[in-house]
């Protein structure tokens, strides 16, 4: 097991630094630690991939990025321009940084491109085989210095490390989405990650404004994912069960758990609300929890129909093309406003 860094020493790195152009981008953003990688290539430019270059160019990050569709690249653009604009309007993004993303910017034709990068952010989709070869191939590319990281939701970093010459130098980072604007960040080293991957990734991630959780052993789902589908299992199991309709249970959600849980993780609310309570609600609500190990019906169901939820205005609601795009501007709003709750609630006691 890694002793990894925990949030003593994250404060610490926090205090101590600033961006890669010694720039303070959000005022009420803490001075950042100078970068240990800055040259920066993602492979994979979709939904995260975008995101995630959107935020290391706001950051100062030279960014070559690669996908196997040569018609993403012009989406990207598209992507980082507009989502920058909108930083721009809400004063999170210098002006420097502005001024000169687009020629940090680069396109490769192939991963051979990444010879000189000193971090590569693998974003293809969520395939083991395909993760894999996507690092047995860079790892005949790339310096022995350069730090591989794999932006997967769920696999553990030790499978990806198996069979490679430098396994060390592996290392989960998970965003959030939207990239640019979440602080979220867990950095998954695996069983053979080494310190130095760890602290690279670390300080790596405080450049960009996150606020990592570093795990302390590789993990299936690391911790939000975790909690997140055990969420979604219990939220299937009470629509299936006639207990009460999607919508009714998305509000009760909202106004409950959606409530606080900006403010607090569930060991605080705990603190905050009394913990011999929840010991005893537990003891009995513990057996009738669902425990199945199957992809709910639910949702089963909603992928046999082709729904893809905003992306397609086809979801668990019914949507129009317009209320669709509609939820899409709202989400991006409220993640801003809630950036803003959050830095203002951080907790420092
Ligand atoms: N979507 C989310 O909210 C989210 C959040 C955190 C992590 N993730 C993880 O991030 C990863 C990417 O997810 P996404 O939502 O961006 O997927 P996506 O499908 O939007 O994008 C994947 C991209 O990879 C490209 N690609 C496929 N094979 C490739 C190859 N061999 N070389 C280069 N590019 C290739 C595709 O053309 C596509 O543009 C997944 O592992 C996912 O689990 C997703």
């Amino acid at each position: 097991m890694l002793d990894a860094p925990g949030p003593a020493h994250l404060s610490r790195l926090d205090a101590a630094a600033a961006s890669p152009n010694n720039e303070v981008i959000n005022s009420s953003m803490p001075n950042r630690p100078k970068a240990s990688c800055s040259k920066i290539g993602i492979v994979g430019l979709g939904l995260m991939g975008q995101g995630i270059a959107t935020c290391l160019l706001a950051h100062g990050h030279v960014v070559t990025g690669y996908d196997s569709d040569p018609k993403k690249a012009a989406a990207t653009i598209m992507h980082i321009a507009a989502a920058l604009s909108e930083m721009k309007r809400r004063k999170l993004i210098s002006a420097e940084s502005l001024r000169t993303w687009k020629s940090r910017l680069h396109f490769a034709s192939c991963l051979g491109d990444f010879k000189s990068c000193e971090l590569v952010i693998e974003c293809v989709r969520e395939d083991l085989a395909l993760k894999r070869s996507i690092f047995t191939e860079l790892e005949a590319i790339v310096p022995a210095r350069t730090v591989l990281a794999s932006n997967t939701s769920s696999l553990p970093i030790s499978l990806l490390q198996r069979g490679l010459r430098r396994p060390g130098r592996i290392i989960g980072m998970h965003w959030g989405e939207p990239a640019q604007i979440m602080r979220y960040l867990e950095i998954i080293p695996g069983k053979l990650t080494t310190r130095t991957t760890v602290s690279k990734a670390l300080r790596f991630g405080l450049s960009c404004g996150k606020e990592p959780a570093v795990l302390k052993q590789d993990i299936r789902g690391f911790l939000s994912n975790r909690l997140m589908y055990a969420m979604i299992r219990e939220a299937c199991h009470l629509v299936e069960s006639g207990i009460a309709d999607i919508e009714t249970v998305d509000r009760s959600f909202r106004n409950d758990i959606g409530w606080w849980a900006l403010l607090a993780g569930p060991f605080r609310w705990m603190d905050l609300t009394g913990i011999p309570a929840y010991a005893t609600v537990m003891e009995g609500l513990l057996p009738e929890l669902s425990t199945s190990t199957s992809v709910p019906d639910l949702m089963q169901r909603a992928v046999r129909k082709g729904s893809l939820g905003i992306a397609n205005a086809k979801g668990f609601y019914p949507y129009t093309k317009a209320s669709a795009a509609q939820w899409e501007r709202d989400w991006t709003e409220f993640t801003h406003a809630m950036r803003t709750l959050a830095e203002k609630y951080t907790p420092t006691r």
